[in-house]
């Protein structure tokens, strides 16, 4: 992970930029910052760049990186696959290298059509003039925008700031439809700024009409984007999603004995097109896991041995099933002598009330909790025991059943309100921005908290605690699972109102907004602890393989809840040998940590959230 800015100005006069965001950017990369300025004469324009390395392993690649004819990267990046990458080599300058010897357009297309892995990017192009700049097709990397007509000055950067000023909606996050390039010369004889996109394609998609809606509503003030006149595209690195629809759609014939629904798992499971569906779906997301864990070869020369003592990979883990696989499947890559930290989040309210008499208003009873009460079965329970934090530590154990010679941190990480309030207002609204919605505030602070990784595990059987920080720079998250796989209520009140072509609808439309709707903001907030966020779900080769496959495969929604939705994820979950934890019902993140409950108040997921205004 790495923090990138690009300042491009056209005036020939001396530009500032807001040093709150340098201090951003270096919690990104804190291992190696660097400037570096270019400057055009014939046409006059300045570049400034600035790049904030994190040093992941092996040699450290300082940015931005500045080619032998002058060209210059900036990089923020993972090359898992798609481009070979030599053990002596590393991955930022493999880019730089390919792109220098590109001529046309098409060649820089075709290079990063060939990349597999996130990735968000700067280019300067120097013997055109052209400023390139983009992020990968789902959009994992984060990259933001913002024109300032008056000064002529255009800002690119992985993260920004929150600001009391009046133009607090300046910066948008750059829609990751495709690559954008700026012919400067052009910019700088119209005082303007013309974006030419040249959009990912994936045949059989209306690409070119998505496109121009995204934009329209994206593009900084005072500038423009077109399509390319070219015609030329990035290709998708992903299969399209197999739209068809059942002929007759056969009520999954469950045997009437069946009462619990681990048993109906192991039902279906007995079927061999389900077993195939099921070890395809492995084998792609263990060779995910895989890229995602494991010292990529040209990181291994420098590496030292692996550490008992201290984690590399950490997963943001609620005990759900999209967890508990990336767990299981951590497992069989990581070093059997390293640990694994499974970060899980837990918000207390702050004045907990007494509410006996709350039994008749049942909702509010249930999320209320009380200090050191003792429940029914006579054992006490924690403020802090919120439905994740119950859920992660029958997790943990089904792991630990699992494994027992891996060391398991489960680190429980307890926030209070007044730590929320703080943390928020330093910094997670810099970071949420520009999103900025009450759900936008509840995953961003719950996914920062999370992230940081500083709680307490248990040490001894008797339940004693001690502080820990997870140390890992690699955090896996399911993200990406529910939006392909039917995981969210929504997806239920579609398929029940329009059956299985209205869910192909919503599944489609899903993945191609979870760069706007997650991705970005994620990266961003990970990203603040000088960690990496990575997406096994959301690897090119298992989106391909969940998009081949027909939808009523994936989920089955007339199945109840707890088997229905991710119904081929629970599959396999039940393969990797877990129990409970396969059944678990989706509990969205917000309410599962309770963060939701922290604000007293009627507000809607997507009401604009005021606790993110620093003014
Ligand atoms: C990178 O920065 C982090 C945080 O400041 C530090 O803990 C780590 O030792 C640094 N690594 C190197 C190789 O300098
Ligand atoms: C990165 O790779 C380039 C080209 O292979 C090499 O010249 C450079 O020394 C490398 N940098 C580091 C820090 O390994
Ligand atoms: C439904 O059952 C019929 C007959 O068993 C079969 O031919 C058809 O492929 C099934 N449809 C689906 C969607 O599984
Ligand atoms: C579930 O089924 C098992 C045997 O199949 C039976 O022993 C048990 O009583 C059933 N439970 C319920 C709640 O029906
Ligand atoms: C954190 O919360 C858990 C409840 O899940 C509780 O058992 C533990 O004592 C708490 N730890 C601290 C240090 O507050
Ligand atoms: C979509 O799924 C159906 C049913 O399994 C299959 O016959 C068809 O080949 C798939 N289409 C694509 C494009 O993969």
């Amino acid at each position: 992970m790495c923090g990138i800015f690009c300042l491009l100005s056209l005036s020939p006069t001396h530009f500032e930029w807001d040093k709150t965001i340098y201090e951003h950017l270096k919690r990104r990369g804190p291992n190696l910052s660097q400037d570096l300025t270019v400057t055009g004469k014939n046409p006059c324009y300045h570049c400034f760049f600035s790049a904030h390395v994190l040093h992941m392993r092996g040699l450290l690649t300082p940015q931005p990186v500045r080619d032998s004819t002058g060209n210059v990267l900036l990089w923020n990046g993972e090359i898992f696959g798609g481009l070979p990458v030599m053990p002596e080599e590393n991955d930022t300058a493999v880019v730089s290298q390919r792109l220098s010897s590109c001529n046309s357009p098409a060649e820089i297309l075709s290079v990063l059509s060939s990349i597999r892995g996130p990735w968000g990017f700067v280019y300067y192009q120097k013997a055109g003039h052209f400023l390139w700049f983009g992020r990968d097709f789902f959009g994992r990397r984060s990259l933001l925008w913002k024109f300032d007509a008056d000064a002529e000055l255009l800002t690119l950067t992985s993260v920004a700031a929150q600001t009391s000023e009046a133009d607090q909606s300046a910066w948008q996050e750059v829609p990751a439809i495709g690559v954008y390039r700026i012919d400067l010369k052009a910019a700088k004889e119209a005082g303007s700024v013309t974006f030419e996109v040249y959009p990912w394609t994936n045949a059989g998609n209306d690409v070119l009409f998505t496109c121009s809606e995204t934009i329209r509503d994206s593009v900084p003030n005072s500038c423009t984007a077109v399509m390319s006149q070219s015609g030329l595209t990035l290709t998708s690195p992903v299969c399209p999603l197999n739209m068809s629809i059942p002929q007759s759609l056969n009520e999954t014939d469950i045997h009437p004995n069946l009462n619990s629904s681990v048993s109906v798992l192991e039902q279906l499971l007995t079927s061999r097109e389900r077993n195939d569906e099921v070890n395809c779906l492995i084998d792609a997301l263990s060779e995910a896991v895989k890229r995602r864990v494991q010292s990529l070869p040209f990181e291994v020369l420098n590496d030292s041995p692996p550490d008992s003592e201290h984690a590399s990979v950490a997963i943001l883990f609620s005990g759900g099933v999209d967890s508990m696989i990336l767990a299981v499947l951590a497992d069989h890559h990581v070093p059997a002598i390293q640990p694994i930290d499974l970060l899980n989040v837990a918000f207390r309210l702050q004045e907990p009330k007494k509410q006996k008499e709350s039994a008749k208003k049942p909702k509010k009873h249930r999320n209320t909790c009380t200090d050191s009460k003792t429940d029914g079965a006579g054992q006490t329970s924690s403020p802090f025991d919120v439905p994740d934090r119950v859920t992660g530590k029958a997790g943990v154990k089904e792991l630990q059943d699992l494994n027992p010679e891996r060391t398991w941190n489960f680190v429980e990480i307890n926030v209070t309100q007044e730590e929320l309030q703080k943390m928020r207002h330093e910094r997670i609204c810099h970071l949420v921005h520009p999103l900025d919605t009450v759900l936008d505030d509840s995953i961003g602070c719950a996914v920062w908290f999370a992230a940081r990784g500083a709680g307490f595990i248990t040490v001894t059987t008797d339940g004693d605690q001690r502080p820990f920080t997870s140390s890992a720079k690699v955090i896996l998250t399911g993200i990406g699972a529910d939006e392909q796989l039917a995981g969210y209520s929504r997806h239920r009140a579609r398929f029940k109102t329009s059956g299985q072509g209205g869910l192909i609808q919503e599944l489609a439309m899903e993945l191609g907004r979870i760069s706007s709707r997650n991705l970005g903001r994620d990266d961003r907030v990970i990203g603040d602890h000088g960690k990496e966020a990575r997406f096994p779900y959301l690897d090119e080769d298992v989106v391909s393989y969940l998009n081949s496959l027909p939808v009523w495969k994936k989920a089955d929604l007339s199945l109840p809840r707890g088997v229905g939705e991710k119904l081929l994820l629970r599959l396999t979950a039940k393969r990797l040998g877990l129990g409970q934890s396969a059944v678990l019902p989706k509990r969205a993140m917000q309410f599962g940590s309770r963060i939701a409950k922290m604000e007293d108040s009627h507000e809607k997921a997507s009401d604009k959230c005021t606790r993110l205004l620093t003014g």
